[in-house]
């Protein structure tokens, strides 16, 4: 049977079986809101975790394993993406989130503000405020139904007390995956500012061709001087419930303060499993992977076919990278939240778009890793819902 086949045979029984998040939060809904994949794990990886279950790998983290995920790491970024990391500059953390937070605590000025593009993954707007920093929401902009980055607001948010820049590529929410260019464009601003950038590239191995990602702090110098990166297969291969990132350091300075005690505590928490099944999956799992991209490349297009098709007034641009759909409700004349109108009426569990900041009003957040037979009850779903609110 083809990847295609057994991915589409997956139902929704067996998945609110499972009871993922996505699937057990509304339990009359469709699942659609949370960045989870309703795929069963690499062989490779699953086997990684059985393995080092069955040897009795379940004490703390020895170093020598998180050494051997590391190496993994700097081969993956070799190969993928050109980009030389010294094995000692990629650190284990529990998760991207915990690197963002230490990036905040160790690696900018106290009292600096953050400087977020929006519409933005949810928790960048909510983590800042637990740090007692202030946000400066920096809309992007569109130019011809693509999101770029505001550069000139960029700028005035770096000069009007901007501290660091959250980058996200490939892009959560709106699925873009920056060009060299584009980056350049943004160290350029950043430099000026004597800023800081952590690049959150959690998203890098879901990216569909011909678009290439390209680590913000592999391309230069400067770049790699003001960024903290932070890496993860935990979207990729769907291992979130396993606890493992990668924070990559990419210059002397940073790779002495993480050696503090304090800033380190950080790799607390790292989950010996997480870390077997990442060394897999970057070793090991990419022909899964690559066959995995495949069976999304071909469900953000039958999204977009689904919606011209029944919902033509949904705009939608095919995401670049991730397996996220960023819809375009807001020429749908739905009065209030567009995500409530769906759960409610369509029984379709999507994120608002406003919880991912004020440019995000209107639109909708909908988590295309499923199989295709439910992308197509979704949308089948939301259309019949819009047809009883126009005859009701
Ligand atoms: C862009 C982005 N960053 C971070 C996270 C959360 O990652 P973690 O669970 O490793 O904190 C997600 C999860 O969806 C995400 O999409």
């Amino acid at each position: 049977m083809s990847t295609t086949e057994q991915l589409d045979m997956i139902g929704i029984d067996r998945l609110r079986e499972i009871g993922s998040v996505k699937w057990s939060r509304f339990p009359h809904a469709i699942g659609a809101f949370v960045a989870e994949m309703d795929f069963p794990a690499a062989p490779a990886v699953a086997e990684a975790v059985k393995g080092a279950v069955d040897g009795g790998l379940t004490g703390y983290l020895p170093t020598a394993v998180s050494d051997r995920m590391a190496e993994a790491v700097s081969r993956w970024q070799c190969d993928r993406y050109g980009w030389d990391v010294p094995v000692e500059r990629i650190r284990p953390v529990p998760d991207v989130l915990t690197a963002l937070r230490s990036t905040i605590d160790f690696f900018t000025e106290p009292g600096s503000k953050i400087v977020l593009p929006t519409p933005a993954y949810m928790p960048f707007l909510t983590i800042p405020a637990m740090h007692d920093r202030e946000i400066i929401e920096v809309p992007m902009l569109l130019d011809d139904g693509r999101y770029v980055y505001d550069l000139d607001g960029i700028d005035r948010a770096l000069g009007d007390g901007g501290g660091l820049l959250i980058l996200c590529n490939p892009y959560n929410p709106v699925g873009r995956v920056f060009e060299r260019t584009e980056l350049e464009a943004v160290a350029e601003v950043v430099e000026r500012h004597g800023a800081r950038v952590f690049s959150d590239e959690i998203h890098a191995p879901l990216v569909f061709a011909p678009h290439r990602h390209v680590p913000y702090a592999s391309i230069g110098p400067e770049a790699a001087a003001h960024t903290i990166t932070a890496a993860s297969a935990s979207k990729a291969w769907n291992l979130p419930g396993l606890k493992t990132a990668l924070v990559i350091l990419s210059n002397d300075a940073d790779a002495e303060t993480w050696t503090r005690p304090e800033v380190s505590w950080a790799e607390h928490g790292t989950a010996n499993l997480g870390v077997v099944a990442t060394t897999a999956a970057f070793d090991d799992g990419r022909e899964w992977l690559a066959e995995t991209l495949d069976y999304l490349d071909g469900s953000r297009r039958l999204l977009g076919e689904l919606l011209a098709a029944h919902i033509p007034g949904m705009g939608y641009r095919a995401p670049e990278g991730t397996y996220i759909a960023w819809l375009d409700a807001r020429g749908l004349g739905i009065d209030g939240s567009p995500a409530d109108f769906f759960r409610e009426h369509a029984g379709v569990a999507m994120t608002d778009g406003i919880a991912c900041g004020a440019a995000g009003e209107g639109f909708l957040r909908f988590i295309l890793a499923t199989p295709r037979p439910i992308i197509e009850q979704a949308v089948t779903q939301m259309a019949q819902a819009l047809r009883e609110r126009t005859a009701g």
